[in-house]
């Protein structure tokens, strides 16, 4: 990886960027926060070549053979386990999923433990899900010192901070149904303050060209510096959609709120909850998304959820593709730390 992409110089972000190897190769992924546009269509493009020609299917391809994929997830998880776990197959890894309410985190041992010891188990790969921002990188920086870098992390959602592999199948989806990000208005839509999805959504759109970000909510579930990041800021929910050709709707996060942000889930439906009515706002061949799980009748009516424009299962095929891709490449990298 060089500067000539994007503009972004890796040699003066490797130091706190423990993703690339000295080469600049991805060794891990954290965050797509400074992930180069050249690496992100890379991983779009491996994962288009991993879904069968109807796009309905994922193929197999044998690149993992004889690795190790660790799955340890510190916090529920329905979509993102189960797709890494049918990716790692696809590819023929062997997969460990550590059932973490079950493991001896809960006598008291440490996450570095935890980790050091599924290393010493010939682990190739962890992907970690974990509540606090950071996990991952710390797990990841720590390998590097132990390891050199031939041990891959990928963060599968870490507290508010990030959710590549869900921005990326995002990327995926929107790029699969509209093609040219450098023409779109995406509208994202509800607990942003939240979200890691939200802020990996933003930086891969911002990073793809994408020329309108929005973000919509009321104004205790905005972060402040929406305006910064590039993105135009609604607090009104038919305004912010009107003419957008994407909607990326989020759920309330209430297991990260601190208090009471809103009413009551119905008030927050009245005003932010998307129905068919509202949906007409937008452009008439908008795609509906949401990363899951969905509360309908909170922030999505179930005609809208089930309807013609939702491409939401679309989301959860398209993920599998995805990891096989971001696990492909982080196999294919030279080992090497920065
Ligand atoms: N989108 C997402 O992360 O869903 P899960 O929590 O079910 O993995």
């Amino acid at each position: 990886m060089s500067k000539a992409h994007s503009g972004w110089d890796w040699r003066k972000n490797r130091v706190n960027n423990p993703q690339l190897n000295s080469a600049g190769e991805l060794i891990h992924l954290l965050t797509i926060e400074g992930l180069p546009k050249a690496m992100i269509h890379r991983i779009l493009d491996t994962a288009e070549s991993f879904m069968s020609l109807n796009e309905r299917e994922v193929k197999s391809v044998p690149l993992l053979r004889g690795k190790s994929v660790f799955n340890v997830f510190f916090e529920n998880s329905t979509r993102t386990r189960t797709t890494f776990e049918i990716a790692a197959k696809r590819l023929s890894a062997d997969v460990v999923n550590l059932s973490v309410d079950s493991s001896s985190t809960k006598k008291g041992e440490s996450l570095i433990d935890t980790v050091d010891n599924l290393a010493a188990m010939a682990a190739d790969m962890f992907v970690i899900r974990h509540s606090e921002s950071g996990a991952p990188t710390f797990i990841a920086q720590h390998l590097n010192k132990m390891f050199g870098g031939k041990i891959n992390v990928i963060n599968a959602g870490d507290g508010r901070h990030a959710h590549p592999t869900q921005g990326l199948l995002d990327m995926y989806t929107i790029r699969h149904y509209k093609k040219d990000f450098t023409k779109l208005r995406v509208a994202i839509v509800g607990d942003i303050l939240h979200s890691r999805v939200a802020r990996s959504d933003i930086h891969a759109l911002t990073t793809l060209g994408c020329p309108e970000v929005r973000a919509v909510g009321p104004r205790t579930l905005l972060p402040s510096h929406l305006e910064g990041m590039g993105v135009k800021v609604f607090h009104d929910l038919k305004e912010g959609i009107r003419d957008a050709d994407v909607i990326i709707m989020l759920r309330l996060q209430n297991e990260r709120m601190k208090g009471a942000l809103i009413p009551s889930s119905q008030e927050y439906y009245k005003h932010f909850g998307l129905t068919e009515e509202k949906l007409k706002y937008a452009a008439p061949d908008a795609i509906v998304m949401h990363p899951g799980p969905m509360n309908r009748g909170v922030e999505i009516d179930s005609a809208v959820a089930d309807g013609p424009q939702s491409v939401i299962l679309s989301q959860v095929t398209f993920g599998i593709a995805i990891r096989m891709a971001v696990m492909s490449i982080l196999a294919s990298s030279r080992a090497g730390a920065a």
